[in-house]
């Protein structure tokens, strides 16, 4: 079922919004080298709950985890991209750390991810990898207006993919977000323009372009959920959820401070 939203519904999607993107900014401020992925986890649930939110993870068993997530936000480090459960594991300097959280509050659910680099070191390649995705992001939103359609954001995400250099994996997608985190259209990141779904206004999207240094392909980590590039090369991931408007695209997730 394709949902769209009605203006009280997209004003909830805004508080939902803000918040997923206030929390992401507080983390990425506060994480150190040293910090552990179950301390991130920890900091995200108050937050959460201070804010009287609802987690869209911790309860989430879908088809491609094992069991209920049973954490708040997933932690992704160097090779692992998607899904990362946080384990215990102090991050060290130079990791490439993506933060990924959904949260919803009076059931409308927000989503967004971000991957940045811990501590001082820059380790080549990696600011590389999460430029293209911030930019295939970009790219993605900038096709996003009423009357495009689904397979122009997935051109548009995966021509600054390609162009980068990077092989694009096709299991794992953006996707429509509103009273549940993951509902349809499925928005690959990479296709042809014209195709699919035509957008309207009060539609919301998780664009979601993740990339992997040298391969295309996935491996399930032994936690059941984390996913690893094959290769054991670094990765990266950024995800904004947008609402669709008369004019073209609101990013709700947007961090209204500079990072
Ligand atoms: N938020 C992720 C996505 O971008 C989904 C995470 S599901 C979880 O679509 F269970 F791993 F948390
Ligand atoms: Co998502």
């Amino acid at each position: 079922m394709i949902e769209i939203l009605s203006p009280g519904q997209l004003a909830q999607a805004r508080v939902s919004g803000a918040l997923v993107a206030d929390i992401l900014t507080s983390l990425r401020d506060r994480v150190r080298v040293g910090t552990n992925l179950l301390e991130v986890d920890g900091w995200t649930r108050s937050m959460i709950e201070d804010a009287g939110a609802t987690s869209c993870y911790v309860d989430y068993a879908p088809s491609f985890g094992r069991g209920p997530f049973g954490h708040y936000i997933c932690t992704a480090v160097n090779d692992a991209v998607l899904h990362g459960r946080p384990h215990d594991y102090a991050l060290a300097d130079g990791d490439l750390l993506t933060l990924d959280l959904a949260v919803s509050t009076g059931g409308i659910a927000a989503d967004s991810a971000i991957s940045f680099l811990v501590g001082s070191a820059r380790p080549a390649g990696s600011a590389e990898l999460i430029d293209a995705t911030e930019r295939a992001l970009a790219a993605g939103i900038a096709a996003a207006r009423p009357g495009a359609r689904i397979g122009d954001l997935s051109h548009a995400i995966g021509t600054v993919l390609t162009a980068a250099g990077y092989a694009i994996n096709m299991e794992f997608g953006g996707h429509g977000i509103g009273s549940a985190m993951h509902q349809d259209p499925h928005v690959a990141n990479n296709g042809r323009p014209g195709r699919g779904y035509k957008l309207r206004p009060g539609l919301l999207l998780a664009l979601e372009p993740w990339v992997m240094a040298d391969t295309d392909r996935l491996i399930t980590d032994a936690d059941g959920w984390t996913l690893r590039s094959a290769t054991g090369s670094r990765t990266a991931h950024s995800e904004h959820t947008i609402a669709i408007t008369d004019d073209g695209a609101e990013i709700l997730t947007q961090s209204r401070r500079p990072s």
